[in-house]
């Protein structure tokens, strides 16, 4: 038997809680909740399994769109998510960080924020990337900004820039994406990590995000084994 490789950093595009309830005829926001029991079970099993990095899109810069009533409500659940099921996160000694912009983000759910980021911050066993009011672009963008600032005040040189200073720039400095996962049948990124994920693999499937299990993840794990990363080389056999 081939022995499995965890991937370092797994990315998850948790998609498809709306559909779930909507095909049960129940309210949008019954699948995210049973969308938030499903993440805790992944992050879980996958840091068991090896992962050290979990990047996960909880909520996207265009998700502003949505009716008022599921904004609120997906609002209300990170905060209790953060508070209540992070238990494991300290447990396993997993360090939280958010990526995204806390501009729209009410003062209530950034305090949420800061207090699991803080409880954790001296962890050491492995990072979980929390999502949150992010967009691929807008964190590029800003990255940019940062560094333009950086070089009025001569802190650094233009040819000081290159992709390894660039990601120190990003919201977070994680390792690149070697896994992403999309659940519910969408074949599209929805502007997540662009910067992160130039080199990684991709894994779709059609089954909807609450319905995705430890099954699921490992199958998608044994997916990955089986591809042939080249990063434009050749491999030798
Ligand atoms: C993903 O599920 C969760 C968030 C975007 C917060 P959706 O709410 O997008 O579910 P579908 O795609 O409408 O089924
Ligand atoms: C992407 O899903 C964002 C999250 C999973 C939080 P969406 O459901 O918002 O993306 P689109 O609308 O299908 O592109
Ligand atoms: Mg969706």
């Amino acid at each position: 038997m081939i022995e499995e490789k965890v991937p370092n950093h797994i990315a998850i595009i948790m998609d498809g809680n709306g559909r779930w309830a909507q095909k049960r005829g129940l309210k949008r926001t019954k699948g995210h909740k049973k969308g938030a029991d499903t993440l805790k079970k992944i992050c879980e099993y996958g840091y068991d399994k090896g992962i050290k990095v979990l990047s996960v899109f909880a909520f996207s810069t265009e998700n502003w769109k949505r009716d008022e009533e599921e904004v609120n409500y997906l609002m209300e659940l990170f905060i209790k998510v953060f508070n209540d099921n992070f238990d494991f996160v300290k447990k396993k000694n997993i360090k939280v960080v958010f990526s995204g912009l806390r501009e729209k983000i009410s003062d209530k759910v950034q305090r949420a924020m800061d207090k699991i980021v803080n409880d954790t911050k001296d962890n050491t066993d492995g990072i979980f990337n929390i999502c949150l009011n992010y967009g691929g672009q807008s964190e590029i963008v800003q990255a940019t900004k940062k560094i333009i600032l950086d070089i009025k005040k001569n802190n650094i040189d233009i040819e000081d820039i290159n992709e390894n200073t660039f990601s120190k720039y990003l919201f977070n400095d994680l390792p690149p994406i070697d896994l992403l996962i999309r659940t519910s049948g969408e074949y599209r990124i929805s502007n997540f990590m662009l910067w992160q994920m130039a080199y990684s693999e991709f894994y779709f499937t059609d089954v909807l995000w609450p319905d995705f299990d430890e099954k699921e993840l490992d199958k998608a794990i044994e997916s990955y084994n089986n591809r042939e990363r080249r990063y434009g080389g050749i491999n030798k056999k």
